[in-house]
């Protein structure tokens, strides 16, 4: 298993380019099973998840084509979906293999996927999926770990009328592909409104869907027969931004970062500046960060979009721990999603977990040692107390860090951090 070398105390300088958005992807991804017609992506981030999900198309039955490195360019093209299963193999490496469900079923009539069981950030039932796709006429149940989903007579789900008992993206995401094909109108409430749910939306309706509501709580989607292909260029990878803005801050530097979104940042951005950062604008999609003034403590709470996303919570903690006086991090979204907390200790922060709080008391001088990576956002959290660590830090499971951030040790060499991979065989 790779691992991270990372020796702190350098100030990043340069530009950064932000990869197309992993979140993004995926679901645009499975959106390929509902059309026998071809299917082309770009600005797709070439990261573990996104081969996973190649892998499960794949499976199903889709020619998968990629251009050589950098690989953003995909197509993919399900002519029959031969299989509709996902299997554990596939789905224990990657949660959002769930999307695949919604897509084949209305598709085909039946699917088969496994069910993902727990991971490190909590339990992450799938249970509003279900019911909603129960809603529309399917017939669900679950044997031998696999979940079988099958349409109603006829083959076609049936518009339904879906109120979500709580805000779900990948949820979201899995209905609304599952409602375009359905007999008609399907009425999505308590929605998620995140920009990939937007993005899908606006993949979907080039496909030939019929989808109102865009980054409203409440979508209506009229099902139409059959949907065609189409060409899709992915949004920025908004998380990945929200890593290189701390990344920037934490190490005093000054970074640049192109090809995002600033508009998909606002809670980041504005939690930021509350903790003393200066961000600005300094070309359409481009922002400047720049590190040198003091950070304060600031509280975040983290929501569901447009509130701060839990996936720059762990990243947030690691600035928190330089920021003078204490920063009260309160987690909604997920239960045990603290995990990094406690390899922030060791590094030397001071940091307290009431329940779903977390108290950070800084500034504190981090010193480098080994720790564990627990999960992807944990990993990139790890990344940047490594950077302002004092000495080196080995940071181990890094293939959590590989599911989602593009090129990272490259990315954060070339603004002069002192980072390097491992190779280590796996045991
Ligand atoms: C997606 C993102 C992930 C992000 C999360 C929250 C992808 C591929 N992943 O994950 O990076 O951290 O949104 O922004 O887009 N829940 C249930 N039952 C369900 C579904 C969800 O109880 O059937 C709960 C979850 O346990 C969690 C909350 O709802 O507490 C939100 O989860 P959800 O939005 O579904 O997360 P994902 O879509 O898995």
């Amino acid at each position: 298993m790779d691992k991270f070398v990372i020796t702190g105390g350098k100030p990043l300088h340069g530009t950064v380019a932000i990869s197309g958005a992993k979140n993004s992807a995926l679901p645009a991804m499975a959106a390929s099973l509902l059309t026998a017609e071809r299917l082309a992506l770009h600005n797709v981030a070439m990261v573990r998840d996104i081969i996973t999900m190649g892998k499960l198309l794949a499976y199903m039955g889709a020619s998968v084509t990629t251009s050589e490195f950098p690989a953003a360019d995909y197509s993919f093209q399900a002519h029959t979906i031969s299989d509709a299963v996902a299997p554990y193999e596939l789905v224990k490496t990657m949660r959002a293999s769930i999307l695949t469900l919604g897509p084949a079923l209305a598709r085909t009539g039946v699917a088969r996927v496994s069910l993902p069981g727990g991971c490190a950030i909590g339990a992450r039932p799938v249970d509003l999926h279900l019911t909603a796709l129960e809603k529309m006429g399917a017939e669900i149940a679950t044997s031998h770990g696999y979940i079988e989903a099958r349409a109603p007579k006829g083959g076609r789900l049936k518009g339904g009328h879906v109120v979500f008992e709580k805000i779900t993206v990948t949820g979201t995401e899995n209905i609304l592909m599952a409602a375009t094909l359905a007999d008609g109108e399907t009425i999505l409430e308590n929605s998620a409104r995140e920009p990939e749910v937007t993005d899908l939306i606006v993949l979907l309706r080039k496909m030939g869907a019929r989808i109102s509501g865009d980054e409203t709580s409440t979508l209506r989607v009229q099902g139409v027969a059959a949907l065609h292909g189409a060409e899709h260029f992915v949004i920025p990878d908004r998380i990945e931004a929200g890593t290189f803005l701390v990344a920037g801050a934490i190490t005093n530097g000054d970074l640049t970062l192109t090809n995002c979104e600033p508009r998909h940042l606002g809670a980041v951005i504005s939690t930021l500046r509350d903790a003393g950062v200066s961000i600005e604008e300094s070309a359409a999609g481009t922002l400047r960060v720049r590190g040198g003034g003091k950070l304060v403590a600031a509280d975040v709470t983290t929501e569901e979009y447009p509130g701060f996303a839990t996936d720059m919570q762990a990243q947030y903690m690691a600035l928190a721990t330089q920021a003078e006086g204490a920063s009260t991090i309160t987690e909604t979204i997920f239960e045990n999603r603290y995990l990094h907390a406690s390899e922030m200790i060791r590094m030397g922060a001071h940091i307290s977990i009431d329940g779903r709080h977390a108290i950070v008391r800084g500034p504190a001088q981090l010193s480098g040692t080994t720790v564990q990576a627990s999960d992807l956002r944990a990993s990139a959290g790890l990344v940047l107390a490594a950077l302002v660590a004092n000495g080196e830090t080995t940071i181990e499971r890094v293939y959590h860090i590989d599911r989602g951030y593009e090129r990272i040790v490259e990315k954060l060499s070339a603004v002069g951090a002192n980072i390097g991979r491992v190779h280590a065989p796996s045991s």
